[in-house]
């Protein structure tokens, strides 16, 4: 740390707060639960006001604090921190073992010998010059660190030895792993070590760094150019509880409404009605599900946000309601930037109440995006939030479904915004340098907020921009990527890295969204990506089509059959989804999440579990048809063949195009629906239990998919259990909780087995039949059953 606090002099502990005095400064040092530590050091406020964390109720803890020698230890049932002379601080857990230590030396960045000018001449880019930051945190590598998280970094999913940058930043270059930075700020490090896991929040909105070992490998750090000292250290010792705790800070990916899990199909731009009705046509002409069509930037009015071009879109609210009809849901964008036009009733009434961001000396901030010069809304003001919230009331009048923010890095087309733009705060103004970070989150937290109150259902906000904790308000995609296969390659690190980072709820532009796309391409992206739980294929004006049927009828009948499957898995997607509001874990889960002691999951870049039951290994290079699997620690069976597979080992999977390598742990039971053409298309009176013989449970969610009612306990909850034996399997179905009235009225059991002899419910053989390499069986509704298969 640059600043020089000297020798430890005194302490109090107040309420959960150690207050530590050195000789030129004072810490606070939190504890927030007996496996979060929060460090705080004054440097701007003495007060800290979070945007990522909304919660303040800390519970009362119990903890110790013991004053010896020249130490302090704050001690909690998990962990203790001590505390040396110049706030040097090392974290133990209980037996312990030394988890996290502040490095002691000085920071002695590796060795450049290059001549700048002749590298500049060439045309590349230069990495900057170590810089010492004002705030600057430095952690001693053990050397058995690997490090995750960090939300949509670009590269790989182990970031040891990279160096990241959080600044918000639009950049349309194809995102290459040299990128330091892209659109959001995720200041939120998972370090996983041999036998144990920490988290490190570094909640601090202005320009920052990660350096995980890259300048030097000896140690690691993280800092920033203003605020202050912020961080808070998350014991695991699994990861799965790093992210918990992480997620209890700042607050989970809550349930969303159902559709949004289904296909959605966005271009820039669908710019006329007529163009819109072809592709809903086409979409239900060929039986291709889709929920949602997005209208990009085009619709608008010479893009006037919150307005629409008459000449195109001369009857929008018949155009929704006829979409409606035909099942599908319409999203619309809608961008920050305020086009300057003093005959435009958003730009007047934001003049008038002052609702802007304004240069140092208070005249109101002009720069360029879409529409040309425009002035940006000051989301730091709750006023303006509410006002911004409220103009989406003649979009919903509309019928429209879900809004889309983008540029709110904010982008800006003639030059950065200067660091001195001035912000209001809520009395308390601040700079663009410390508001940068936060604006994306603070735009899609009104957005969320008024379509909350405007519609009472469970609002469905997309952003490209966000900081920690915006998880709570949106949804999130990766922004502009490419139709390049290293796209398509990076998109995995990328769901996996979010997922983790709080964000559970995101996806890819599926096909790339500049350049253009190729068949064999837009048909792995559609495989790859298929658990994402945003599935939208969107590109870019100007590349060449890219709707599921652009190319041949074999790519079209590939891809209708992945869309089908990923349809028929909504409701496994759904109860991931829940999980996560209910605990923070995502839905895309890098392995080493569940076996976390196996060293071969550490760097596995190209394949992720869905939550604990299903294994992804898509094919992302081109051209490749046999593709390396590794199969962790649990039997696996192959989802297309019903090969079963042992454990720990690589395999070679033989997958043309029509196939991903796709496998399902023993003893699972993942709840599918029949295949739609969008959600509610059909009551689903039908559950289908797709059951892998073997030991295993699993808890099935239900609720009306839509509104806030599942809170209120409108919701049903039926747990699964199976149980082999030598001569049978057993399987319970068990109704835990029953208040949402639209019970399932029959229950379709596939029984992947051909090795049955007898069934019996209830204690009464029954009748079954044999399809494929499975047993079926047709129960009338899930009350308390019990089915024993004899072999
Ligand atoms: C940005 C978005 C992209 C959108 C385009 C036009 O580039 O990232 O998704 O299509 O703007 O609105």
């Amino acid at each position: 740390m640059i600043v020089l606090f000297g020798k430890i002099k005194d302490y109090k502990k107040i309420k959960n707060k150690v207050e530590v005095e050195f000789e030129n400064k004072k810490v606070n040092i939190v504890v927030i639960n007996d496996y979060i530590v929060n460090v705080f050091v004054p440097m701007k406020d003495a007060n800290y006001n979070s945007y990522a964390i909304e919660n303040d109720n800390v519970n009362k803890m119990k903890f110790e604090v013991i004053n010896k020698e020249k130490k302090i230890i704050v001690k909690t049932e998990q962990i203790s921190a001590h505390i040396y002379d110049n706030c040097k601080i090392d974290f133990y857990n209980k037996n312990n073992q030394i988890i996290c230590k502040d490095y002691r030396g000085k920071r002695e960045p590796f060795i450049r010998r290059t001549d700048n000018a002749i590298v500049e001449e060439e045309g590349q880019k230069l990495t900057k010059d170590i810089k010492k930051q004002p705030v600057e945190i430095m952690k001693e590598n053990f050397g058995d660190e690997k490090f995750y998280g960090l939300g949509d970094k670009t590269g790989h999913l182990n970031k040891k030895n990279y160096r990241y940058e959080m600044w918000n930043t639009d950049d349309p270059t194809p995102h290459v792993e040299s990128f330091e930075t892209l659109y959001k700020t995720i200041p939120f490090l998972i370090t996983l070590r041999d036998q144990f896991s920490y988290g490190l929040f570094f909640d601090n909105t202005y320009r920052s760094f990660f350096d995980m070992g890259k300048e030097n490998t000896n140690y690691f750090y993280y800092g920033a150019e203003g605020g202050d000292i912020n961080y808070y250290f998350i014991y695991g010792p699994e990861v799965k509880n790093v992210i918990k705790n992480y997620n209890k800070l700042t607050g989970t990916t809550p349930l969303p409404q159902l559709w949004t899990l289904g296909h959605q199909q966005s271009r820039f731009s669908y710019d006329s009605e007529k163009r819109v009705r072809e592709i809903a046509e086409k979409f239900r002409e060929k039986e291709i599900p889709c929920d949602a069509i997005h209208l990009d930037i085009d619709y608008m009015d010479g893009y006037r946000i919150f307005t629409w071009d008459k000449k195109k879109f001369p009857n929008l609210k018949k155009l929704v309601n006829e979409l409606h009809e035909d099942g599908f849901k319409v999203v619309t964008i809608i961008d920050p930037g305020i086009k300057k036009d003093s005959g435009y009733k958003i730009f007047n009434d934001c003049l008038e109440n002052g609702y802007y961001i304004t240069d140092k000396d208070g005249i109101p901030y002009v720069n360029e995006v879409w529409p040309g010069e425009c002035i940006y809304p000051d989301f730091t003001n709750s006023e303006c939030r509410n006002w911004w919230g409220n103009n989406h009331n003649n979009l919903i009048n509309l019928g429209i479904d879900g809004i889309w923010n983008d540029m709110n890095e904010p982008a800006s087309f003639n030059g950065p915004l200067p660091d001195n733009v001035k912000f209001k705060n809520g009395g308390k103004p601040i700079l663009h340098k410390e508001a940068h970070n936060i604006y994306g989150h603070l735009m899609s937290k009104s957005t969320y907020k008024g379509l909350k109150a405007i519609t009472g259902k469970r609002p469905f906000v997309i952003t490209r921009a966000c900081y920690a904790g915006s998880q709570k308000y949106s949804t999130v995609w990766t922004g502009d990527n490419q139709s390049l296969w290293e796209h398509l390659r990076m998109s995995l690190p990328m769901l996996m890295n979010l997922g983790i980072s709080g964000f559970s709820f995101s996806g890819t532009d599926i096909g790339g969204f500049g350049f253009d796309t190729t068949p064999e391409l837009l048909t792995r992206w559609y495989q790859a990506n298929l658990f994402a739980p945003l599935y939208r294929n969107h590109s870019s004006q100007g590349t060449r089509d890219q709707e599921p049927w652009a190319f041949d009828n074999k790519t079209e009948k590939i891809i209708k059959k992945f869309i089908d499957l990923r349809y028929q898995l909504i409701p496994y997607i759904y109860d991931l989804i829940k999980e996560s509001e209910d605990s923070g874990l995502p839905v895309i889960r890098p392995l080493f999440l569940q076996y976390q002691d196996d060293q071969n999951t550490y760097n596995l870049n190209d394949q992720y579990l869905v939550g604990e039951n299903i294994l992804m290994a898509p094919v992302v290079s081109q051209g490749e048809k046999n593709k390396k699997v590794y199969l962790p620690d649990d039997e696996w069976i192959d989802y297309w063949t019903g090969e079963e597979y042992n454990s720990k080992q690589f395999i070679i999977k033989n997958a043309p195009i029509d196939i991903v390598p796709m496998y399902i742990k023993k003893g699972s039971i993942i709840p599918n629906y029949k295949k739609q053409n969008f959600i509610g298309e059909n009551q689903i009176d039908n559950i289908i239990l797709d059951i892998y013989p073997g030991n295993g449970e699993y808890m099935h969610y239900q609720d009306d998919g839509e509104t806030f009612n599942y809170k209120d306990g409108e919701y049903n909850l039926y747990k699964f259990v199976q149980k082999e034996y030598l001569d049978r399997f057993e399987l319970d179905l068990v109704v835990e909780y029953q208040k949402y009235e639209k019970v399932y009225k029959k229950t379709t059991l596939i029984f992947n087995s051909l090795n049955i002899n007898k069934i019996e419910v209830n204690g009464k053989e029954v009748e079954y039949t044999f399809k494929k390499n499975s047993v079926f069986l047709a129960l009338n509704s899930i009350k308390e059953e019990k089915i024993v298969f004899y072999k």
